[in-house]
């Protein structure tokens, strides 16, 4: 994968830090679970970070979430990840598996089309025409490659699916077998150790509740929140912010004042209150963390491309125009009832948020 695709899978982008702290599992003689490439130590540290082996953290704001993670993931129970739109759920799971396996993209998405085959396996048919069902005409889901050798599979968005769909995991997480009968009474996959799964589930979507019972009881459910501390959150859009600005050729600058800015007019939506107490009315739209790294992102590109390659409050009101207005008129009245008390009140003793008001005037109309 050359520098310039868009989207490299975490064990590529961080491999520096992988081979790091494979190297700390060997130099402290840590043992390994089965089939793991990395110790549970070194699972979590390349999550949550380890300065001393300059290993980034990646998942703000729950430590002990990654550790009960962890932990699920050496037992024989499978994890589900549930939340909020853009909480982070589905970095989570393609960091775990990166990180236990040596790769992140075994990996099913959910949709309303999938079907049992997407996630056991199907058939090439040229080849099954050709000689029959042979082992070279089976088509081998990421579910059944993660079971023969030994690694964490993923299923993004598992609730888009139908429950019937969804239940085909049941007989594989319990039995941890996969019969192909095509190939002759006796032909099955038995996992090898290392095998796990972890499913992403958005609370918004078609509900959890729909999920057998029998399916629900093979995972462990754990809930990703957005983050809950104000400056974690401010160091991480600063920090996503840079990473993505790295690769625009534009000089471009933005100010702690700006992120600051940023930060709080997200908090204060997405909570339903200002800082300083007063009730709000919530819109509709999802305003996550994942959201404010983009408008950072998309006010920074305005800045390097049209402005003075600073950005301001001014970049900040146009680049959430496209995130929080969408199409709603009753969140546009919620978002204008905020701008025109709470903004306004701010505007006077401070430059930026200034600028914010004047630019959400003329261009959230
Ligand atoms: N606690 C957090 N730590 C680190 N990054 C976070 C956190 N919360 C949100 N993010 C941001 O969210 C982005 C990833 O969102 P991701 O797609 O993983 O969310 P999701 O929960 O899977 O959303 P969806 O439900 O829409 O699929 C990250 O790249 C990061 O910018
Ligand atoms: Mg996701």
């Amino acid at each position: 994968m050359s520098k310039s695709t868009l989207r490299v899978p975490a064990e590529v982008r961080y491999a520096d830090e992988l081979e790091r702290l494979r190297a700390a599992d060997e130099a402290e003689k840590r043992p390994l679970p089965p089939g793991w490439r990395l110790s549970p130590r070194a699972v979590r540290s390349f999550i949550v970070g380890d300065p001393a082996l300059q290993v980034s953290r990646k998942f703000y704001g729950d430590d002990p979430l990654v550790d009960r993670a962890v932990v699920t993931l050496l037992g024989r129970q499978a994890l589900m990840l549930v939340g909020e739109p853009g909480t982070a759920k589905s970095m989570l799971s393609e960091l775990l598996a990166a990180a236990i396996s040596g790769t992140s993209t075994l990996t099913v998405q959910g949709t309303a089309g999938t079907t049992e085959d997407h996630l056991r396996y199907s058939w090439n048919y040229a080849l099954l025409l050709a000689e029959g069902p042979t082992p070279r005409a089976l088509v081998k889901s990421p579910i059944f490659q993660a079971m023969e050798t030994g690694r964490v599979a993923r299923v993004e968005e598992i609730t888009r699916t139908a429950p019937e769909i969804q239940d085909t995991l049941v007989s594989l997480l319990s039995e941890k077998l996969l019969m192909v009968p095509e190939l002759g009474p006796d032909e099955l996959v038995g996992a090898q150790a290392g095998f796990n799964l972890i499913a992403t589930a958005n609370l918004r979507d078609r509900g959890v509740n729909e999920m057998s019972s029998a399916l629900k009881r093979r995972f462990n459910f754990e809930t990703v929140k957005p983050i809950a501390d104000r400056a974690f959150e401010v160091e991480l859009v600063s920090r996503q912010l840079a990473e993505s600005l790295d690769t625009v050729p534009a000089k471009v600058e933005a100010p702690a004042d700006v992120i600051e800015l940023l930060v709080t007019a997200f908090r204060e939506l997405r909570d339903g209150r200002t800082e300083q107490g007063t009730p709000l009315k919530r819109p509709e739209t999802v305003m996550s963390t994942a959201e404010a790294v983009n408008v950072a992102h998309a006010a920074a590109l305005e800045a390097a491309y049209f402005g003075d390659g600073r950005v301001g409050g001014g970049e900040i009101a146009r680049a959430l125009a496209g995130v929080a207005l969408k199409d709603s008129t009753e969140d546009r009245a919620r978002l204008r009832y905020w701008v025109d008390n709470v903004v306004r009140e701010r505007a006077g003793g401070d430059p930026q948020w200034r600028e914010f008001l004047t630019a959400a005037r003329s261009a959230w109309d």
